[in-house]
């Protein structure tokens, strides 16, 4: 088609797909190009905004390498994580809410029997038990929990060559009644990565970086849907201001007294595959 304009450009575009032989794709495409052009119509860019942006994309793909991925600090910190979680994971009344994988999840923590400790010699430390559970409250025997949190310092292992490798993560094994328990830190807030792109964008916008403290979670048992969460500590100064919009009401534990450490009880609800 010649002739094209403001008025007939979109349609012209979307008419492009005309051969394509993937019907998902096709309508992912299509509706990115609304969208886009959408945009466009509405924020009216000129072109040296139009080229800043294009300069902050390639910025954010070009700090990304195979541990530092700014592309998912962009989806996290615009909500859109937490917003494909909240569609993709919609879950029956009881089932443990979700929340975001985040970037600092490393496959391979060794597994332990339940009663391990994360932190041996670190302390107070925190203990954090409960039952794995399905929807009717029948404990999950030999359920797995992978886990893993920052240190006191507000960093990952993998952020930080001082820890040892799988510092504070573990593959807890609950016990023949769905039974869990390991010892660990209680965790810190801390702020997401503000050294690229996406950080300096917070910054502009008036936003602080912050997370409120949580430890992380990928809860599985055989025949039940696996559920990637978080628990959040109450009196968090963050809960209410996540910088990238994770928490949920349910997710939120109390740290109490136990001794001279602190303990904790969350049971987890799994819903079945297939639900
Ligand atoms: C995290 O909790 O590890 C995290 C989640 C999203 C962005 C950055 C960090
Ligand atoms: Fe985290």
């Amino acid at each position: 088609m010649r002739n094209l304009t403001e008025a007939n450009l979109t349609d012209a575009v979307l008419a492009r797909l005309q051969d394509c032989d993937d019907p998902r794709l096709k309508a992912v495409t299509a509706a990115l190009i609304r969208n886009l052009h959408a945009f466009i119509r509405e924020v009216e860019p000129t072109p040296e905004e139009w080229f800043a942006g294009i300069r902050f994309l390639t910025a954010t793909g070009q700090i990304c390498d195979d541990k530092r991925q700014e592309y998912i600090l962009l989806s996290d910190t615009l909500g859109v994580s937490m917003l494909v979680d909240a569609i993709h994971n919609r879950k029956p009344a009881g089932a443990t809410e979700s929340s975001v994988l985040g970037p600092f999840y490393v496959e391979g923590a060794p597994e332990q029997d339940s009663g391990a400790d994360l932190a041996p010699g670190e302390g107070p430390g925190a203990w954090v038990s409960g039952v794995v559970r399905d929807l009717d409250g029948h404990p999950l025997a030999g359920a797995l929990l992978d886990v893993w949190q920052t240190a006191p310092n507000g960093l990952y292992h993998v952020q930080d060559a001082e820890q040892p490798e799988h510092h504070l993560c573990c593959k807890v094994r609950a016990d023949g009644e769905g039974r869990y328990r390991f010892r660990t830190l209680k965790p810190v807030s801390y702020p997401i990565p503000t050294d690229g792109p996406v950080g300096a964008l917070l910054e502009r916008l008036g936003r602080h970086p912050y997370r409120p403290a949580h430890i992380h979670f990928i809860v599985s048992a055989p025949g039940f849907k696996p559920v990637i969460t978080q628990l959040f500590s109450e009196g968090d100064p963050y809960l209410e201001s996540d910088a990238v919009f994770g928490v949920k009401h349910s997710l939120v534990i109390d740290y109490q007294p136990e001794g001279d450490e602190l303990a904790v009880h969350y049971d987890f609800r799994l819903e079945p595959v297939g639900a």
